[in-house]
């Protein structure tokens, strides 16, 4: 839908007069997954794909929601703001709002909100990231609160926390806030420094596969990962005192492994240590233009995802193994959370068509399901329209 197209369904439900309308994007992860609550590196870009919320202040004493994509519509008090509703979609820009109010921020008037989303949901491919930031900025732009991007972005990662149970890092937020068109984010998640690295594939293009079995993401499965990163540093500690894995270096971890008795925290810490170093290294790689060298870094992000971290799952499995055989094809991963979902892959200008076929012909032979392709352009971060 463009955005002429919004603003009349906007009109349409709610009556003419002024509103403003605000873009977030969702993101793909290049390499660095599992990292970000370890305080190690990421390395996501802004797709041109995201949330939109479009908002009009009104004198009521309530928030009016409503989505394109979802039937479900409410209307929300002021003072309730900061109240869970069951499992609706709106808990997420619900739960922006409730971190205004646990600013102090005072809402006079209220609002009538219209959202719509063209990032797949449950793709991970940061849904609910861009719809929290986006919320986020419009909430700051239209009370002219004031607060910067990156209080927005910390903002929006704790209403992923506390409205959806999700004990998430910063990285999907932070690459929807401070994406920029045509660069990834090399981000240190501990610091919060950041570069933004020109990702300039002459004759290659970055393709995301969507298995189309929904990332099973639910708050379950990684909040279990993060506390058994948890365990592997509670372990570590006792012979080097740290507190996030991203404290250790690969040489280290090598000394220390067999220290870590539980077996699943020793082979989570594997994955995550090796990652952030791979991350740094692939960065370099890409920065020196060495493509093959990041494409074999991302295909060993995927595998340690796979062996040590187990969060692919047959769907992403497949889906990365029919991709690799594809001549052309110079790194293929699962991006994201993982359990399903999308993955990313490099893949030469001349391979595209043949990879978009045979990938998706393999696929749905092995798995049942039918799988969708697009070809990412890398957008910016979250910003007002108009
Ligand atoms: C989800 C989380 C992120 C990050 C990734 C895995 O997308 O929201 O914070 O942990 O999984 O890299």
């Amino acid at each position: 839908m463009t955005v002429n197209e919004l603003k009349e369904k906007f009109i349409s439900r709610y009556g003419a007069g002024e509103f403003h309308g605000f873009f977030s994007p969702g993101r793909v992860n290049l390499i660095g997954e599992h990292t970000d609550y370890n305080g190690g590196f990421v390395f996501p870009c802004a797709l041109s794909f995201g949330a939109y919320l479009f908002l009009r202040k009104t004198d009521r004493k309530s928030v009016r929601f409503a989505s394109l994509n979802l039937p479900f519509e409410t209307e929300v008090k002021l003072e309730d703001l900061d109240k869970k509703v069951g499992k609706e979609w709106v808990n997420y820009p619900i739960g922006v709002f409730a971190q205004f109010l646990k600013k102090g921020v005072k809402f006079e008037q209220g609002a009538d909100i219209l959202v719509f989303g063209d990032v797949p949901n449950g793709a991970g491919l940061s849904s609910s990231a861009a719809l929290e930031m986006v919320t986020a900025i419009a909430v700051n732009e239209s009370w002219e609160i004031g607060l910067d991007r990156l209080e927005l972005i910390k903002m929006s990662q704790k209403a992923e926390h506390e409205f959806a149970g999700v004990m998430c890092g910063i990285m999907d937020q932070f690459a929807s806030g401070m994406g920029k068109e045509g660069h990834a984010i090399f981000l240190n998640c501990d610091t919060l420094d950041y570069d933004l690295v020109p990702v300039e594939l002459d004759g290659i293009k970055i393709v995301i596969s969507n298995t189309n079995s929904p990332h099973k993401l639910d708050s379950g499965m990684y909040n279990l990962r993060v506390s058994e990163c948890h365990a592997a540093v509670e372990a570590i500690s006792k012979y080097k005192p740290i507190k996030v894995l991203a404290q250790v270096s690969w040489d280290e971890f090598l000394q220390l492994e067999d220290k870590i008795e539980n077996e699943a925290a020793r082979k989570r810490a594997r994955h995550v240590i090796s990652e952030i170093e791979r991350t740094e290294e692939a960065v370099k790689q890409l920065r020196a233009g060495n493509i093959e060298e990041f494409g074999r870094l991302m295909n060993g992000s995927h595998d340690s995802l796979r062996d040590d971290y187990e969060v692919t799952g047959h769907e992403l499995d497949t889906m990365v193994d029919e991709a690799r055989k594809i001549e052309g094809v110079i790194g293929s991963r699962m991006t994201g959370g993982g359990f399903g979902g999308c993955t990313v892959s490099l893949v030469k200008d001349e391979a595209i068509d043949t990879f978009i076929a045979e990938v998706g012909k393999n696929y749905e032979l092995k798995t049942g399901l039918k799988p969708a392709f697009y070809v990412a352009e890398i957008g910016d971060g979250a910003k007002r329209l108009f």
